[in-house]
């Protein structure tokens, strides 16, 4: 009998040495491919901004021989010594219209990169206040347009407070460009509750877009509309997602064709 005891406390003895063994080996694995998740992260991160770095002074050196090519062409046209003929100041014309969009893109490329260079300094930010600054200085830009506005009071949230209102700027932005065609136009941002967190929402009632291409939306260059109907280069909501990802945030968008469109975001 005290033999079998001896014979079963000794199994369970070894059994319980194997689980150890067994426990410190997973653990060992676990550490090991949490070092190795971490430092591949950092390379992700460091070929990050050395792309990000790569591209600024791409931009940054591109704008030097497209001003050349703006002014000569300019002074050629202009010169009354350069027997150019009408046709060939036409073309020079075009030379310049399509030098100076591409500074455009060229300026947008900039501030995109710039969004993720940035320094973020986190404080409290005032959202209603930033609304109402960036409805003022929309509604003096065009005073014409008659626009029923709705943001709500004492929106608040932590995080950069020139990069928050460059995101607000580009959804009110864009908001107030799509409604153009509409006479009962109306803008509004509020916040609301969906699956217990704190979401907040740019709705408009204007051309509104496909749901099919609500991803699309968030990547540079990308528009749904028509440049002839809604002017723009396609960067300001790569750039809101940009801030958003900073702040470890979210954005999302629905829309229907004619009925308007909503963005949603969340802050942490
Ligand atoms: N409020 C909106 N209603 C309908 N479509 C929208 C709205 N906001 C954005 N979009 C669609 O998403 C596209 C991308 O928007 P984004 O702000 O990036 O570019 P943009 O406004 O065209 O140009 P930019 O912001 O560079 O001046 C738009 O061209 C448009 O097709
Ligand atoms: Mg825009």
């Amino acid at each position: 009998m005290a033999d079998n005891i001896e014979k079963l406390l000794g199994e369970l003895q070894a059994g319980n040495a194997t689980i150890r063994s067994m426990n410190e080996t997973l653990e060992q694995r676990v550490r090991e491919r949490t070092a190795a998740l971490e430092a591949a992260n950092h390379e992700l991160e460091a070929a990050n901004h050395e792309l990000e770095a790569f591209s600024y002074s791409v931009s940054h050196d591109l704008r030097a021989p497209l001003r050349a090519l703006d002014g000569f062409s300019h002074l050629l046209a202009e010169d009354p010594d350069s027997q150019v003929s009408p046709q060939g100041r036409q073309f020079l014309e075009r030379i310049r219209a399509s030098s100076q969009k591409m500074g455009l893109l060229i300026d947008d490329l900039l501030s995109l990169a710039r969004v993720s260079r940035q320094e973020l300094k986190c404080v409290p930010v005032d959202l209603s206040a930033q609304a109402g600054e960036i409805r003022s200085a929309l509604e003096e830009q065009a005073p014409e347009r008659k626009v029923d506005w709705h943001i709500a009071e004492n929106l608040s949230a932590r995080g950069d407070p020139v990069l928050l209102k460059t995101l607000l700027d580009n959804l009110l932005r864009n908001a107030w460009k799509f409604t153009a065609e509409r006479p009962d136009a109306r803008i509004e941002i509020t916040l609301c509750t969906m699956g217990g967190g704190k979401v907040f929402c740019v709705r408009d009632n204007g051309a509104g877009f496909e749901m099919a291409y609500a991803d699309k939306l968030f990547k540079p260059f990308q528009r749904l509309h028509d440049a002839k109907r809604f002017e723009g280069t396609g960067i300001g909501l790569a750039i809101v997602y940009r801030i958003l990802r900073r702040h470890g945030g979210r954005v999302w968008a629905e829309g229907s064709p004619g009925q308007g469109a909503s963005f949603y975001f969340t802050l942490p």
